[in-house]
């Protein structure tokens, strides 16, 4: 069937996504405005937010908004609610990384990717769950292999990823009962990310990891937009509290050798 007679299977739907400026996020957002969603993102700063919305359709809503500021991300939250509707699909993606060793962080550094990363998605969830359409509402928060395996200068990164792991359990528990769905995403190495760019800068880094993917490639923006997808359909709705791996096999190590 052509593209243009397909149905969209999100049409009507609002969806809010935070730190969507760029990367995976943006993606998602493009991709499930792509599927008739009503759709707002946010992220730290109004110009790239904006630019953002306007570079999917005039349509999608940029609000400038820091995860790490409860109010901020609340007023955000409201203005898309305001606009257009309870939220069916909330997305929470902020994150903030660089590699650096332990011993080369302040606290400070630590604390500032535990406070985007971990603290951004509870505050992202937490605020959400008001504006939310419940009963049926899906929470997604976009995590990383890293919450369950250790990585060279990343301590920050995986400890906060490894929290949203546990929050998405949690709440998974908790909201349940009270209509709403609780999931993250795990997304591998995804091609032409800020993400990748800051992990693996050369080509001959880039080469290294994709030989160890089981898979032995990258993802892309659209493979971590299905899963999206998914988890915001009937399709999942028996699914809730679990991690959703999209990752090439990252999880699962170095798939070259027996040891
Ligand atoms: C050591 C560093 C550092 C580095 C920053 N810091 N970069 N320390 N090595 N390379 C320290 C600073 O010195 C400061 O500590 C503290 O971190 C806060 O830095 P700021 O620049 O003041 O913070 P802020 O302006 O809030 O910016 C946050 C940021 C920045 C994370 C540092 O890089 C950012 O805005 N990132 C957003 C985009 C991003 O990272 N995207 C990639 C996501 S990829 P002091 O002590 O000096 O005050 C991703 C991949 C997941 O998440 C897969 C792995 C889990
Ligand atoms: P990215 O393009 O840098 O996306 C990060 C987004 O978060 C940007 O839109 C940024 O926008 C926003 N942001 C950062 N700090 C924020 C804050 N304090 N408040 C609000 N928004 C904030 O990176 P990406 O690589 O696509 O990563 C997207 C997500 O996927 C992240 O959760 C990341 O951990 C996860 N992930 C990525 C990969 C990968 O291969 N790239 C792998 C696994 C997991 P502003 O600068 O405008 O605020």
């Amino acid at each position: 069937m052509s593209d243009a007679f397909r149905p969209q299977v999100l049409a009507g739907k609002v969806v809010f996504i935070a730190g969507a400026s760029s990367g995976i996020n943006l993606g998602i957002a493009r991709r499930l405005h792509a599927e008739g969603a009503k759709v707002a993102i946010a992220s730290r700063k109004h110009d790239k937010i904006t630019a953002a919305a306007a570079s999917i359709a005039p349509d999608v809503l940029g609000l400038a908004a820091d995860v790490r500021d409860y109010a901020g991300i609340e007023a955000a939250l409201r203005t898309a609610h305001d606009r257009f509707g309870p939220i069916d699909i909330l997305v929470s993606g902020a994150a903030g990384n660089f590699l650096a060793p332990a011993l080369g962080m302040s606290a400070n550094a630590f604390k500032t990717v535990i406070d985007i990363d971990l603290i951004g998605t509870f505050n992202v969830l937490r605020a959400g769950f008001e504006f939310l359409n419940k009963p049926g509402a899906s929470a997604i928060s976009i995590t990383a292999p890293q919450g369950e395996r250790p990585a060279m200068f990343q301590a920050h990164a995986c400890a906060a990823k490894a929290g949203i792991n546990m929050l998405t359990q949690c709440l998974g528990m908790e909201w349940g009962p009270l209509g709403v769905r609780v999931n993250a995403i795990s997304p591998g190495p995804i091609a032409d990310t800020e993400g990748m760019a800051r992990l693996a800068p050369t080509p001959e880094m880039e080469a290294m990891v994709k030989g160890r993917l089981a898979l032995r490639d990258y993802g892309t923006k659209d493979d971590i937009a299905e899963a999206v997808i998914w988890l915001a359909t009937g399709a999942s709705r028996y699914v809730t509290g679990t991690v959703i791996d999209v990752d090439g096999g990252a999880r699962l190590g170095d798939a070259r050798s027996p040891i």
